[in-house]
Order: C-alpha cells, then structure tokens, then sequence
C-alpha cells in the first residue's frame, strides 16, 4: 500500500502523539447480521490491521488498543477460546509485516495467564520489535488499569526510593511513552472500563457509534479531526483556536 501522507488528508501538524482505541461491539456487529460473536471479532481483527497500517503511514507515534480486559475472563469458554485463536493468528500472521514496517509491539498485561504457546508468540513479537523506530504498538492483553497501578507500586516499592509523578509513570507499562491524546471507544458506550486510567489523565474522548468492525479510515480520520477542534486547556487558560 502506498504511504498515505497526512498532508492528502488535510489532517495538518496537529496530530494526536498517542491514541487509544477501546474496540467495542464486535459482539453486537455479529448478531445485528445473524452471525456468531466470534465472526464480530474475526471482522473486528480484520479492521484492526488495516487501521493500525493506517496509523503507522500517517506517523501516529503511538497506539494502544483494549483487546482483552481482566473481566474479560466472565464470558463464555467457547468465545474466550475463540479470541485467543485470533490473538495467535494475528501475531502469527502480521509479524513479519509489522517488523517489516517498523513497528514496535509491546504487550500490556499478565501474560501469565495465557497459554504457553500464546505467551510464546508474543514474547517473540516483542523481542523482534523491540528496537524498531516506527508506531508503538501496546496490546492490552489480559489488562486493567488498577491492576497495573499496583503492579507499578510493587516495582518502586522493590527499588525503595521515593516516589513521584515521574517515577510512578515510568513504572506503567507505557513508560516512555507520551500520555494518551485522544481515546476513541466504539460502539455508543461512553466509559474508560478500566483502561489506561493514569495515562488518559488529559485525554480527549470520542466516542462513535458505529462498531470496532466499522470503524473505517474515513471514520477514524473524522475522530482524529473531531480531536483537532478541541481546545486543550490542561488546566490552564488557553485562547480559543
Ligand atoms: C469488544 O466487543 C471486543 C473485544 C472484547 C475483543 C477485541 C478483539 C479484537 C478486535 C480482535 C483482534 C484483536 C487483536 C489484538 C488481534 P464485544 O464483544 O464486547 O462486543 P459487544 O459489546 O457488542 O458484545
């Protein structure tokens, strides 16, 4: 695919560093055409590559995606197996190419909990992506924002030193990286359900209606647009753009 430069988009310098995208509604995409769930999330896999090339060819320093909550454990056997299926397919498939394009994977979350083959596959998509200069790539996996805070605190706690806003940030699994800018969710609910809660400190949300499997380039273009009309004000006074 060709490079798509932001300036065929209009979408200008003001680009969003990091985004995050809690991909809802897979589930109710399947049933509204009569399919199964895991149908809703195979679409929702096939969406998910395009838009993460697309983020990587528009010089998006960073996106991170809700794949799989803590919670996510609740639902059904069948459907957890069938999302650890597509995860597996997903690194099998994409790594190569994602490498290639020099993205740089990270995985947020207990991996610990995934089977050993998954846990595989994504430890070598790390390890391979480590040092590559393109789009950071973080996958919640097995993820919630509490649980990281306290994963946080137990690495400084270990180190013994005196903790501050810095030092906390630095021991998320973002760290490095610049907080979240803008936060799209999917799906007409408007909630953070446990994501990214230190890193969405001043983010600006949009939310959509349409599903994760709907949500095209076009749309995500009009959310990283809607970003650009807001005034970010980070607690100060600003004048208006
Ligand atoms: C929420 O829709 C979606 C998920 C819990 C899974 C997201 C997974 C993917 C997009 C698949 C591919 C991901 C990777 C990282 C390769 P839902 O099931 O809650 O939808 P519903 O609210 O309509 O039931």
């Amino acid at each position: 695919m060709a490079k798509i430069q932001p300036e065929t988009l209009n979408l200008g310098k003001d680009l969003p560093k990091h985004i995050g995208i809690i991909m809802d509604g897979n589930g109710r995409w399947a049933t509204r055409k009569g399919l199964p769930r895991k149908l809703g999330h195979r679409a929702g896999m096939e969406r998910l590559r395009g838009l993460i090339r697309f983020s990587s060819d528009i010089g998006i320093e960073a996106l991170s995606l809700y794949a799989f909550s803590t919670e996510n454990w609740k639902r059904p056997k069948e459907e957890v197996g069938a999302l650890f299926e597509l995860f597996m397919e997903y690194f099998l498939s994409e790594l190569d190419e994602l490498h290639k394009n020099g993205v740089c994977i990270r995985i947020m979350g207990d991996m610990s909990a995934f089977p050993q083959r998954m846990q595989d596959a994504m430890a070598e998509a790390m390890s391979k992506t480590a040092s590559n200069p393109g789009l950071k790539l973080n996958i919640a996996l097995n993820y919630g924002s509490r649980a990281e805070v306290v994963r946080a605190a137990n690495i400084l706690v270990k180190k013994g030193e005196e903790v501050d806003e810095e030092a906390l940030m630095n021991a998320l699994y973002t760290a490095g990286l610049p907080d979240l800018d803008l936060v799209i969710r999917t799906a007409g609910e408007q909630r953070l359900s446990n994501f990214m809660l230190l890193q969405a400190a001043y983010a600006e949300f949009v939310f959509t209606d349409e599903t994760f499997p709907e949500l095209t380039e076009e749309l995500y273009t009009g959310c990283i647009r809607e970003y650009q009309r807001r005034t970010r004000r980070f607690g100060a006074v600003v004048e208006k753009k």
